[in-house]
């Protein structure tokens, strides 16, 4: 597709990449947490997690732990995952609260309007507890097609307003309605935004991903920007693959419930700035959380998303596509360790980008204009 096709609704990006120092100097992490993790939407789970009051999860924007609950009015609230007495963390992984909050330090309990009403020998404090300015901190949340998405600003946009057309393009999916399976994580060697970078572009598959070369339809590898998401487009190739998982994997593969017979042979990626991921497979949908641990060190947080009525046909074809994009993601995890460390190279300048990287170039320009708000 011609580029200026493919920029549908944004301006054409600068192509100009980000300077090697944004990748190596720890004060530009410490002005990233502030100015890009605390005001965006950060992914923190699925509704599957919340079926009833008092269902709660947690995670992280950014640097800042954060729990969501589900209300007595079947709301969703979130907070700083914080107690408001001496800082323990209240609540960690998934579960279920038994009517309030209550801190596993010394049994201060909330409400989950975050209303503060239980403290233990509360007259030992004598005058000095005011229970009413010591409710949890509340943090905005919003759902997305089924995934939940924090915000740390008040002030920020909201989450509906910022993805425009992307729900309607995610509905088929019928994210909501999936099951949670294989959820995973780890590292990667490289500061956040080489990792985001190496998602954003199909350049370097003839390269450095054999596998998906076989299955993939280069020439029909297909970014699209929009302001706050690229979507990219990744039709399999009609003819058969000489290895015999990916070719398995071809015959095999039946589309979701609620998929078109046409959403069989495409892969979709679903990158919502600045550090979330969906991947569209036609067998299970899948979230990847990126968060920087360090300059140079990346978390991920992955998590599968499957139809409850999945087939023992279904679940092998899951099995397959997480083994075949677990190799992917070593080969990526490779590739970005050597990114990190040629960004140290002096005398190593930006070099030019192709129009296959534009939404690299899309990247660094939101990045830049993030950094510039200082
Ligand atoms: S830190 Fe939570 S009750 Fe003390
Ligand atoms: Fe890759």
């Amino acid at each position: 597709m011609d580029l200026m096709q493919a920029v549908t609704d944004v301006q054409a990006p600068a192509f100009e990449a980000l300077e090697p120092r944004l990748y190596l100097e720890d004060d530009v992490l410490k002005a990233e947490q502030r100015l890009i993790f605390e005001r965006t939407w950060q992914l923190i789970g699925h509704v599957s997690a919340l079926p009833r009051p008092g269902s709660y999860t947690t995670g992280f924007a950014g640097s800042q732990p954060v729990l969501v609950v589900r209300d007595a009015l079947h709301g969703l609230r979130a907070y700083r995952n914080v107690c408001r007495h001496r800082a323990s963390c209240l609540l960690t992984g998934s579960g279920q609260c038994k009517g309030a909050i209550r801190c596993r330090y010394h049994g201060w309990t909330y409400r989950f309007d975050g209303t503060l009403i239980g403290v233990p020998e509360g007259l030992q404090f004598g005058e000095r507890l005011d229970k009413t300015a010591l409710g949890l901190l509340p943090v905005r949340v919003e759902e997305l097609c089924g995934l939940l998405f924090v915000n740390l600003d008040p002030d920020a946009a909201p989450l509906a307003d910022m993805t425009g057309d992307l729900p309607k393009r995610l509905e088929r999916y019928r994210i909501a309605e999936l099951e949670p399976f294989a959820p995973g994580g780890g590292y990667q060697p490289a500061n956040w935004k080489v990792v985001a970078e190496n998602y954003l572009e199909g350049y370097h598959i003839p390269i450095a991903h054999p596998g998906l070369m076989r299955m993939l339809d280069y020439k029909h590898y297909d970014t699209e920007l929009h302001e706050h998401y690229v979507w990219i487009e990744a039709p399999m190739r009609a003819k058969p693959s000489s290895n015999r998982l990916e070719r398995l994997y071809a015959q095999l593969v039946t589309p979701m419930p609620g998929l078109a017979e046409e959403d069989r042979c495409t892969w979709r990626y679903v990158f919502i700035y600045p550090n979330t991921t969906i991947d569209l497979y036609p067998d299970h949908v899948n979230t990847w959380q990126m968060l920087p641990e360090g300059i140079g060190r990346t978390r991920d947080v992955f998590a599968g998303y499957r139809s409850p009525r999945s087939g023992p046909r279904t679940r092998a074809v899951q099995w397959i596509n997480q083994r075949l994009n677990t190799l992917v993601l070593k080969e990526d995890i490779d590739l970005v360790r050597g990114v990190q460390l040629g960004l140290r190279a002096r005398g190593y300048r930006c070099g030019p980008l192709s129009r296959r990287e534009h939404a690299v170039g899309w990247f660094a320009d939101r990045i830049r204009a993030d950094l510039e708000q200082d």
